[in-house]
């Protein structure tokens, strides 16, 4: 007994001993092929290595993360975080890491649904390329056009933008810490997309590191690459290092208002009637989104479902006053909810910053949100009929904080064809869906009760939302809808989520994937996967 508790001590002091024999020689190795190959560089890259054994490893690694479900200490972490501070630097780690045959995970702004930025379960050590000292915006207002590099949070965008000017904008995300790298390889949808498209549709250039470590832009990479980039999602073709994004015209004053509903208020009825009406009545203008909470009712010890009609208007209060008498009377919207200002001050509004904030607080790149969470997300077609929205909110009650939030689709978005960028969800579609679940404990059996409401759910939801296939957003990454935990899902596994996420675009994702990533070095857990061998030839 005695022996074998003895030799099962050594063999577990042994197997730490390799452990960190193998770490502390990928990171050495690392840091060697960093030196030997960054040697052309402008700026040394001592200062962007940061290796676990120093205090500031986890305060970095956990800086820009969004989910702390995947920050708990069981989940696996990076052999070491590489911050670059120049593109040379970048070239020099993708070469290091394919020498190594280690996996790097990419992230810009951190906001991965499921970490995946920051996260691998796969199989080869990882770590992980930070590009959030990339972070230059540079405004051409004559050209109207920005360069923008990775790094920078879409906050800093339109800060930069309406420096220069007060009628120019770019219709991207609400939620002002977005990293610009993530955000537009998966589509980036905001208040002005029913007026102008997504981030995606907006952008004329860019730059990527493909995996042979070459820098291309636009003409070097060719179309296929350059339509992949814009919405084939994160990790899978190449690192974005900066995009070039084309600016809209916005007036100098634009309108939003919040109008809240509760259940006593009809509110069952005003969703219904704002399902008819949001995405095809209303002017491409306007983008009214809803918010939906479970939250105390004025009857004590009761809940309630309160509906958060949050909008933002391209035009004057006057204006919207006739839109919406027209369109959706029902809202019952009123002069006092309405409030005029310049379109970067509706940024901050529409974010959830106090009317207070100055604008400036978009440089610090701060999220308001990082918690523990799960979220899936869905399309629908057709208005979802009131018993449907009952069953709803009975299964609201049953969680803690539930939230969901309906956007409008339609104007512009109904005009761009499915094919035009990899981003399919267009004509036909009424509004998308996020389900979101948030907790704020680390008790570990925390997940899989949340994830189970979750589930449930979105099980419920099936019959109202788009079928065949059940559509979803990449950009809300959803690991519950198939994944590969080495990376290199075959074809027909990967359609269960390829197919949801880029429709019919999937097919030609996997082409360009198999031409321009051959060793499938851009690889996670959901990531473009490579045509099956006998195929190849067909295609090169
Ligand atoms: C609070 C919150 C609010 C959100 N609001 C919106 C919204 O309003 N509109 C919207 O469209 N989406 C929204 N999203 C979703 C968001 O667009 C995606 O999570 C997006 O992928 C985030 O990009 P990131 O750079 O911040 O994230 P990261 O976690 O850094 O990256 C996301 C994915 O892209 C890959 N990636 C990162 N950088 C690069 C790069 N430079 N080159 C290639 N691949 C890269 C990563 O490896 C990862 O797979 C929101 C998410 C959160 C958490
Ligand atoms: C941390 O580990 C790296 C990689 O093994 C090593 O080179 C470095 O000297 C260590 N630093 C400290 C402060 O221990
Ligand atoms: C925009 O609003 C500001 C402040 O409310 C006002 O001073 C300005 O005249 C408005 N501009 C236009 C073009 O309406
Ligand atoms: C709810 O709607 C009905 C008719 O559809 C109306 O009579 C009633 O006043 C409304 N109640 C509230 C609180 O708006
Ligand atoms: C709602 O009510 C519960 C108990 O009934 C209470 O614990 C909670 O703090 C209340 N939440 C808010 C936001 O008032
Ligand atoms: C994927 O990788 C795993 C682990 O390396 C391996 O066992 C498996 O055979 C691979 N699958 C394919 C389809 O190559």
């Amino acid at each position: 007994m005695a022996s074998l508790i003895s030799l099962t001590l050594s063999t577990l002091l042994f197997s730490t001993l390799v452990l960190h024999v193998t770490s502390n020689h990928i990171q050495d190795s690392f840091y060697h092929c960093l030196a030997l190959n960054s040697k052309a560089s402008p700026i040394p890259f001592s200062s962007a290595f940061f290796t676990p054994n120093i205090s500031s490893f986890s305060t970095l690694l956990q800086s820009s993360a969004q989910n702390l479900r995947c920050l708990a200490p069981s989940v696996p972490k990076p052999q070491l975080i590489f911050t670059p501070l120049h593109e040379s630097h970048i070239q020099a780690a993708v070469v290091c890491a394919k020498d190594l045959g280690i996996q790097i995970r990419i992230r810009s702004g951190g906001h991965d649904y499921e970490g995946l930025s920051y996260v691998s379960e796969m199989e080869p050590p990882f770590v992980v390329v930070d590009l959030s000292r990339l972070r230059s915006v540079s405004v051409d207002i004559e050209d109207n056009t920005a360069w923008v590099q990775a790094g920078a949070t879409i906050g800093e965008v339109y800060y930069r933008i309406a420096e220069k000017s007060k009628v120019h904008a770019f219709p991207a995300g609400l939620c002002t810490s977005l990293g610009v790298g993530g955000h537009i390889t998966g589509g980036a949808y905001g208040p002005m997309m029913r007026k102008y498209g997504l981030g995606a549709d907006n952008v004329v250039d860019a730059k990527v590191i493909d995996a042979n470590g070459k820098i291309l832009d636009r003409k070097a990479m060719g179309e296929d690459y350059f339509w992949a980039l814009r919405g084939g999602g994160g990790g899978s073709f190449g690192i974005i290092v900066s995009w070039k994004i084309k600016l809209v015209p916005i007036p100098e004053n634009v309108t939003v208002f919040t109008v809240p509903k509760t259940l006593e208020q009809n509110g069952t009825k005003i969703l219904h009637r704002w399902q008819q009406v949001a995405a095809d009545k209303l002017d491409e203008d306007l983008f009214i989104r809803v918010i939906i909470q479970a939250v105390n009712s004025s009857k004590k010890g009761q809940r309630t479902v309160q509906h958060l009609y949050q909008a933002l208007f391209l035009g004057s209060t006057d204006r919207l006053f006739k839109v919406m008498g027209e369109g959706f009377p029902e809202l019952g919207l009123q002069a006092k909810d309405c409030m005029e200002m310049s379109w970067i001050k509706s940024v901050l509004y529409i974010a959830g910053y106090p009317g207070t904030t100055p604008i400036e607080v978009l440089l610090e790149g701060k999220s308001s949100f990082k918690n523990y969470f799960k979220a899936k997300s869905d399309f629908v077609k057709e208005p979802i009929p009131e018993s449907g929205l009952e069953g709803i909110w009975t299964r609201f009650y049953e969680e803690e904080s539930p939230l969901m939030i309906w956007n409008p689709y339609g104007g512009k978005m109904s005009e761009i064809p499915e094919s035009e960028i990899p981003f399919p969800h267009r004509k036909g579609v009424l509004y998308k869906i996020q389900y979101v679940t948030t907790w704020s404990d680390a008790a570990k059996d925390s997940v899989p009760r949340h994830e189970d409401w979750m589930r449930k759910l979105y099980n419920y939801m099936s019959s109202y939302a788009s079928k065949f296939p059940r559509t979803a957003y990449v950009n809300y990454r959803d690991l519950d809808l198939g994944m590969n935990k080495y990376g290199n899902a075959s074809f027909i596994e990967a359609s269960s989520w390829g197919n949801r996420y880029f429709k019919d675009n999937f097919n030609r994702l996997v082409r360009i994937k198999t031409k321009v990533d051959p060793e499938n070095f851009f690889s996670h857990e959901q990531s473009i996967p490579l045509l099956p061998e006998p195929n190849y030839e067909q295609l090169l």
